[in-house]
Formats: structure tokens, C-alpha cells, sequence
């Protein structure tokens, strides 16, 4: 958006320009703990996301690199510089939050250009920026609307292009999507990932949506009860959560019962049933010689097997559910879990290979399951 960006020369001279760093950064509101010493480097031009429940934190930790809190203990910096005691608008941060509403009496170009204004940039500065923004939100010609006659997309893209015309070092959204419908929302998600990565803008996004934040980030850091549990790719938190809270938030997950046969470096073997499953050893550390364990498997690594297959048990099929793309069968396995499991099939055979009460046997792939000692 901004010349500078594009130049080689630009891009050294910056080269830390977007980074933030936490340290050991606490926040409380009277008696609760909203944040225990949060140590995170958000990377220049990282797309990160913080995942997790309702009352994790996530907000609070927005609004620290906002500036809208002050930590109670710790160091936050933006672009190698503290910013603790920095005010909000010297730290030049564009914000998108759930309750940001667009000022419902003013035009398009007056709602983007409001945060130029009030930093004093000059009138044809700011004419110029608007046109580039609006361009970059597919928003040519629209500078004269009020928000009520525009869509609810367009609305989203107006708020979007309020925030990055002020050519922030950091891009804060919270939940910015979650009023929208499903298509809408699908849409939005695409053409924001397409703006961040033209512009190289670092970007946090809040969610508490787990596909949302496995399609949209570079990397996510899974928080509950204000303490990051997991920080990571979206296939490394998918394939390898580090412990039972994010297996169970992020993906579906059947919980198989095992136990412990034997541990070797780096693989654990698991007995499942009537086999054996080998398992990342590190999640199961201290734990007890042929201790029970919960195998965690997604359901598109929970396969269906025939008569006379190797498994790992036997079950009925209980129900089919037919999801266009793929079929959710789902199979009573008592011997392997007090749950009915979930088999994700994909394929058309899927829905006629395995009937309505049909025996079938249930099998784990290699390799793709984690266990956790129950
Ligand atoms: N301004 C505030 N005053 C008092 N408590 C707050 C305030 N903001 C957040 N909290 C509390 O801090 C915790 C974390 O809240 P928040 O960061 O909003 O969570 P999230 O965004 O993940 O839903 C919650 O227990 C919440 O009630
Ligand atoms: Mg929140």
C-alpha cells in the first residue's frame, strides 16, 4: 500500500518492523489472572492467530498490543521498541474488533480517512491513500455511501480498509468475521489472507472458530485460562497437539481406551484392542510402565475394515451421515471406547460399503494417532 514496502532497500531498512514481542507478560482484573506470564515472537508479516474458548484471554492480549492495557508485569514490544507506557495512538496499530462499528452518519471516505485526519495527515495525502485502499478492498466508487447502503460484506471492507490505511506496523482483528454467514464469511476470509499478504502487514487475529484458524494462519497459538498451550502450524497443532485440551479443541477426535506395551526413544507402542499402534512418546514422559492411556485419533484416520481384515476391534455400524464431499459413518466399538466413534470416508463406495448395522472392524492408521495418559 505504501511505496516504501515494495522497494528492496525499504524492506531491509524494516526489517523488524512488524515484529512483536511478549515477555513474560501478566495482566490481571481485580482477583482473576486474565493472562500468567505470556512469552510470544510474532514474526514481521506473520499472519498469527490465538485460538481458544471464551474467557481464554484472547482479547486481553489484543488490547495490550493495542495499548488499550498496560501489563501488570512483563515487556511488550513492537518493532524492537517497549512500548508498555507507549499510548495507544503512537503505536500505530490498525484495529478491527467485534464492536468497532463504522460511523453510521459518515460517508465511506470520510469513515476510512477519519484516522488520517486525526493524526493531521495532509488533505492530499489522505486523497491519495483512500484511493489505494479502495482499490485494495474492491471499493472503487463507493466513496460517497453511508454503511446502511451497503452490504454486510462491503461494510467488513470498509472497516478492513479503515484499519491498514494508516500503514500499520501491526494488524489487530478480533473475531471480525463472526457475525457473518457461512458464504460471506468463507469470502471474506480469502480476500483478507489475499490484502495481508500483499501488503506483508503482520497481522493477529482473534477466533475462537478452529477451522477458521487452521485455513487462514501461518501459525497459531492455542490459549486456554490465560496460558498459551500450544504455538505452532496448523499441522502441527492438527497432527501433533502437545496436550489433551488443544487434541480435543482443535479437530474432531474419537478417545480410544489403550494402554502402554512399551516405550523407545522417541515412539511409544500402544495396545489397542487386539493391536498395536505406535505414538509420539513424548506427551506420555513419566508416565507409568503399561499405564492406560486415551489414543486420540481424527476421524479421517479411523479406518473401516472387512471380515477377516486385521483391526483393532469389532463394532456395528450406527449411523451414516452422507456430507456431500465425504460420509460420516458412526460405529459402536465397546471393546475400544464408551463413545460411539466417527469414521470420516471419503469416495463413493463410502456410503454402500458399509450399511446401516453392519459388523465391521475398526483400524488406526499408522502413525496418526497421540496418546495421553488417562
Ligand atoms: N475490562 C475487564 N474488566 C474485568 N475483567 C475483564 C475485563 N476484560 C476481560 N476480563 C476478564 O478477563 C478474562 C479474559 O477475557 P477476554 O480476554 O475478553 O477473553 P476472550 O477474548 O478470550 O473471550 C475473562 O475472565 C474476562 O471476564
Ligand atoms: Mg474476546
Amino acid at each position: 500500500m505504501d511505496g516504501e514496502r515494495d522497494g528492496a532497500t525499504g524492506l531491509a531498512s524494516e526489517a523488524d518492523k512488524g515484529a512483536v514481542r511478549f515477555e513474560r507478560v501478566s495482566k490481571r482484573f481485580g482477583g482473576i489472572a486474565a493472562l500468567h506470564e505470556i512469552s510470544l515472537v510474532i514474526q514481521p508479516g506473520e499472519f498469527m492467530t490465538l485460538l481458544g474458548p471464551s474467557g481464554c484471554g484472547k482479547t486481553t492480549l489484543l488490547n495490550l498490543i493495542a495499548g488499550f492495557f498496560s501489563p501488570d508485569g512483563g515487556e511488550i514490544r513492537i518493532g524492537g521498541e517497549r512500548v508498555n507506557d507507549v499510548p495507544t495512538y503512537k503505536r500505530e496499530v490498525g484495529m478491527m474488533f467485534q464492536n468497532y462499528a463504522l460511523f453510521p452518519h459518515m460517508t465511506v471516505a470520510a469513515n476510512i480517512g477519519y484516522g488520517l485526519k486525526a493524526r493531521r495527515v495532509a488533505r492530499s495525502e489522505i486523497e491519495r491513500r483512500l484511493r489505494e485502499v479502495l482499490a485494495l478492498v474492491r471499493l472503487v466508487g463507493y466513496d460517497d455511501r453511508k454503511p446502511r447502503e451497503l452490504s454486510g460484506g462491503q461494510q467488513q471492507r470498509v472497516a478492513l480498509a479503515r484499519a491498514l490505511v494508516i500503514n500499520p506496523k501491526v494488524l489487530l482483528l478480533d473475531e471480525p468475521f463472526s457475525a457473518l454467514d457461512k458464504n460471506l464469511r468463507a469470502s471474506m476470509q480469502v480476500e483478507l489472507r489475499e490484502i495481508q499478504r500483499k501488503l506483508g502487514v503482520t497481522t493477529v487475529f482473534v477466533t475462537h472458530d478452529q477451522s477458521e484458524a487452521l485455513s487462514l494462519s501461518d501459525r497459531l497459538a492455542v490459549m486456554s485460562e490465560g496460558r498459551i498451550r500450544q504455538l505452532g502450524t496448523p499441522q502441527d497443532i492438527y497432527r501433533r497437539p502437545c496436550e489433551r485440551f488443544v487434541a480435543s479443541f482443535v479437530g474432531d477426535a474419537n478417545v480410544l481406551r489403550g494402554r502402554i506395551a512399551g516405550i523407545d526413544g522417541a515412539r511409544a507402542i500402544v495396545t489397542l484392542g487386539a493391536a498395536q499402534i505406535a505414538v509420539p512418546a513424548e506427551p506420555l514422559r513419566g508416565a507409568a510402565a503399561s499405564a492406560s492411556v486415551d489414543l486420540f485419533v481424527r476421524p479421517e484416520q479411523l479406518r473401516l475394515t472387512g471380515p477377516g481384515e486385521s483391526c483393532a476391534g469389532n463394532g456395528t455400524i450406527v449411523a451414516q451421515i452422507y456430507q456431500g464431499g465425504h460420509v460420516d459413518v458412526y460405529v459402536e466399538c465397546a471393546e475400544l471406547s464408551p463413545s460411539r466413534l466417527l469414521a470420516r470416508l471419503s469416495g463413493p463406495q463410502a456410503l454402500r460399503g458399509w450399511p446401516l448395522g453392519a459388523r465391521v472392524g475398526v483400524a488406526v492408521s499408522a502413525d496418526e494417532a497421540i496418546a495421553f495418559t488417562a
